[in-house]
């Protein structure tokens, strides 16, 4: 089978990775993809926003199964253009990804389908937002509804933080369109876990747990980034969730996509906190999540492609997805001054001096003059599986003291706090 990623970070490395185990895979593309998947794969240059140039890509290739890595295309409609010309596809069609694509639309869905969610307001203008805020206590939690990169969630401390905010994004649209509706949201307290799922519209599949560290600096301090690294099993996770999460969200969720007709397949990422062994939703991402594939793939003990196909031609329920009992961490390296600017081109070397057990997925890295260099803010991911989260975390840290280059910085409390 020929496959096409589309996508060029760490998680589209590591979906390349675990589908170039299957023995059904015997051609792995990737558009744009990076030097880490050109070692399993042929890369193309190319945009994951060119529709067009996608779609013939995989007609002239003959690609059997393309699987779209970031929500971008995902909200575009990559996948509606690529199925209604006949090609199979892994991921959702453009209406589901709005789940992603527009934080009003899964908020409304939860509450018509009893998912248990932070209460919320949607507003649509400065002047709503600002008689709304009235309804909420300090941290509120404004949320652009569009897709924002990652910035378009702020925990305001107090009145005149929040104004700011909702001035920054409904009046000043620093974030363009995708300010220009918010969602107000009352600030939950617990730990989060990251709860990523296989669904094909009739069958949900739940993967094995993981646990994102998102904000920059050790002890969750700094600005939020998009994941400083993972950890699966999720050491928080109290015993005992599986039936709780079932009954409560995947459950009603699964209900409402078949009783609103939502053609759902690929995955569904449901951020989640937890307190009290009780869990509520943050926010779906219509997507895998990105580091949480590069610990949530390397347990997998199931053939990818088989799942991948099952879930893209409504065939989950024939599939046993098998996770293997080890422990994985995924350590983000990460470009000095990220998530704010960060310079690119830094040689990175020492990757050939760590230990055979040990997985780098690139993130943000390019081949210039032979040269592998830095090119973005998230560099390399180092993952390894282990037999406790000691374990784990030992390798992980023992080989980011010998890759190297100029300003790199990593977090060093991954799985702790
Ligand atoms: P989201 O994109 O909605 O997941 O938000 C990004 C991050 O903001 C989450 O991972 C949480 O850390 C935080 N967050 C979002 N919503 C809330 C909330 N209602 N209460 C507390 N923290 C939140
Ligand atoms: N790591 C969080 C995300 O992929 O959205």
């Amino acid at each position: 089978m020929k496959v096409l990623v589309i996508g060029s970070g760490g998680r589209e490395h590591a979906i390349a990775y675990a589908l170039h185990k299957s023995p059904k895979v015997n051609e792995i593309h990737a558009i744009p993809g990076n030097p880490g998947i050109a070692a399993i794969g042929t890369c193309h240059p190319g945009s994951v926003e060119d529709i067009e140039g996608i779609l013939k890509f995989v007609e002239e290739n003959k690609i059997d199964l393309t699987v779209v890595g970031p929500e971008v295309p995902l909200c575009m409609g990559l996948v509606d253009v690529l199925e209604d010309a006949g090609h199979k596809v892994f991921g959702p069609r453009k209406y589901a990804a709005n789940f992603e694509g527009s934080k009003a639309f899964s908020k409304d869905f939860m509450v018509r389908h009893n998912l248990p969610t932070a209460a919320y307001k949607e507003v649509n203008s400065y002047d709503e937002a600002c008689l709304a805020l009235a309804d909420f206590s300090y941290p509120v939690v404004v949320k652009a509804d569009g897709l924002a990169a990652g910035k378009g969630v702020v925990i305001c401390d107090n009145e005149e933080m929040a104004k700011a905010t909702l001035k920054e994004m409904l009046v000043d649209g620093i974030l363009d369109g995708a300010g220009s509706k918010v969602v107000l949201e009352e600030f939950l307290t617990g730990y989060e876990c990251s709860l990523l799922c296989f669904v094909d519209g009739k069958t949900i599949v739940p993967m094995v747990y993981a646990k994102d560290h998102k904000q920059i600096y050790d002890e969750n301090k700094g600005p939020n980034t998009g994941g400083m690294g993972t950890v699966s099993p999720n050491p928080f996770m109290p015993e005992g969730m599986d039936e709780i999460l079932k009954e409560d969200i995947l459950n009603p969720f699964l209900k409402g996509l078949q009783e609103e007709n939502i053609d759902y397949r690929g995955v569904v990422f449901i951020g989640l906190m937890i307190e009290n062994n009780k869990a509520k939703v943050l926010e779906f991402n219509v997507r895998f999540g990105d580091p949480e594939t590069q610990s949530i793939l390397l347990r997998l003990d199931s053939d990818l492609f088989d799942i991948m196909n099952a879930v893209a031609t409504k065939t989950l329920d024939q599939i046993e997805v098998k996770w293997k009992d080890e422990h994985v961490a995924c350590l983000v390296l990460a470009s000095g001054g990220y998530p704010g600017s960060y310079e690119k081109g830094k040689v990175i070397t020492g990757l050939d001096k760590v230990s055979e057990d040990i997985i780098v997925f690139h993130a943000g890295t390019k081949m210039v003059d032979n040269q592998l260099v830095t090119s973005g803010g998230r560099v390399l991911n180092i993952c390894a599986l282990g037999l406790s989260l000691e374990d784990t975390r030992k390798k992980v840290y023992q080989a980011a003291e010998m890759i190297d280059f100029e300003g790199k910085y990593y977090r060093k409390d991954i799985g702790l706090n």
